[in-house]
């Protein structure tokens, strides 16, 4: 009686286990769908794009600088060393696209990490920020 009561717990945990390893596959493969756009730049409402200025003082001023210029303290020493958003150069192109997918990414093998964790909404306000805050700095 015993050994049959532990074999049915014994199979309602490998059951649990099963579905919890199932549930982490199903949320890593949505992660991964997470890499390339459902949406373009010009969906986005504006309002969210309009948090560009603060995403990216809370999550890259500390490497790239307040205004993007590679000059954050954070990035001081790094090699190779934080791009100057403004002026480049950039190694995979400065293209809506291309930023999304830098952002998403990140750069193997450099300080640069992938900010999949941030919504898509949220990578492309950055990607705004950054073409609006080029603009406009170049112009001056
Ligand atoms: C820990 C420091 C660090 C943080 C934080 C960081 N970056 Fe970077 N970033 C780097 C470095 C270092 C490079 C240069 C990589 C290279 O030259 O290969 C880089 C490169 C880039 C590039 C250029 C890639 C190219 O095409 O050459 C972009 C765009 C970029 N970062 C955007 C961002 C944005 C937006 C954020 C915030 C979400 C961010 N980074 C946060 C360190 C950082």
């Amino acid at each position: 009686m015993k050994t049959r009561y532990l074999a049915a717990a014994g199979s309602v945990v490998l059951w649990v286990v099963g579905l919890a390893l199932l549930q982490q596959r199903h949320r890593s493969s949505v992660h991964s769908q997470n890499f390339s756009p459902h949406l373009q730049l010009s969906q986005v409402d504006p309002s969210l794009l309009a948090k560009g200025p603060e995403i990216f003082d809370l999550h890259c001023a500390y490497c790239h600088g307040e205004h993007g210029q590679g000059d954050g303290v954070g990035g001081l020493n790094m090699s190779p060393p934080p791009t100057n958003l403004i002026l480049g150069p950039w190694k995979f192109g400065e293209s809506e696209r291309q930023l999304f997918e830098v952002l998403t990414h990140g750069v193997s093998g450099t300080a640069m990490g992938g900010f999949p964790q941030l919504s898509e909404e949220e990578r492309w306000a950055l990607v705004h920020f950054i073409q609006t805050s080029r603009n406009d700095q170049l112009k001056q």
